[in-house]
């Protein structure tokens, strides 16, 4: 597949047309945002490892059952997926209380649901991802009910095998972002990708956290984190 124009620039990856309109080519950046832009840096070698880690997620959900956009890994930063119209919905999986959880809802850090929730913000920069409903998402269009339905069973289908998945490499999923888009053929896919910027990995022993968060909170040991989570995940 040969590689054509850039189509788009998002703040962690940007999007290349290939020669056949079916496909495209996500090429990840070393670039880190936080709060919607407001705080910005480089996190080194991030582009590599959220692409292969990524890829090896989308990789091993595939052979769960799970639909995803993803089609070949081409390089360390590139890889080839399907095209897909993103549904403008943030799909947010949390299973211990973090982030916008604990300050929204006034409560600490680390209390372990009995039940995963699930929540959706509107994919709006300019708005700033502003949170909203199912029906909130039905009367803006930006999905239809047959569409959310699928997105939160897939949604919970991912959280039980990535829980899974961390639990044996020691890793508490905490909460995660994803995205799903739709095909040509208007299958629902997962897109986007699940990384250490989209995920909040904490030690299952020490509760270390090894993810975005040491980024956003100016913790230190951003690369570091990256690399372990990247070497727990690959072996
Ligand atoms: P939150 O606690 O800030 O709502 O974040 C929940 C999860 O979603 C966390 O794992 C980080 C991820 N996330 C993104 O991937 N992109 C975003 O823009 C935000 C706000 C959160």
């Amino acid at each position: 597949m040969e590689k054509r124009e850039q189509l788009y620039e998002g703040k962690a990856k940007k999007v290349y047309a290939t020669d056949d309109p079916r496909y495209v080519i996500v090429s990840y950046k070393d670039d880190a945002t936080a709060f919607n832009g407001l705080k910005k840096g480089t996190i080194a070698g991030k582009g590599v490892i959220n692409n292969r880690v990524t890829n090896y997620l989308m990789a091993m959900l595939e052979k769960k059952g799970i639909p995803t956009h993803f089609v070949q890994e081409l390089n360390d930063r590139e890889t080839l997926v399907k095209k897909v119209q993103i549904v403008p919905l943030e799909v947010i999986v949390r299973n211990i209380s973090a982030g916008h959880f604990a300050s929204r809802y006034g409560v600490e850090e680390g209390i372990v649901f009995e039940n995963p929730t699930i929540e959706f913000s509107y994919k709006c920069d300019a708005l700033d991802d502003p949170l909203l409903n199912e029906y909130h998402a039905l009367a803006l269009k930006l999905a239809t009910r047959e569409e959310i339905d699928i997105i939160k069973a897939l949604s919970f289908q991912i959280n039980e095998e990535l829980k899974a998945f961390f639990k044996a490499v020691n890793v508490d999923l905490v909460d995660f972002k994803l995205e799903f888009g739709k095909t040509a053929d208007g299958e629902i896919v997962l897109a986007d990708e699940i990384s250490p910027d989209t995920c909040r990995f904490w030690d299952s022993i020490t509760h270390e956290k090894l993810d975005k968060d040491r980024f956003r909170r100016d913790l230190g040991g951003v690369e570091d984190a990256y690399s372990e989570m990247m070497k727990r995940i690959l072996g």
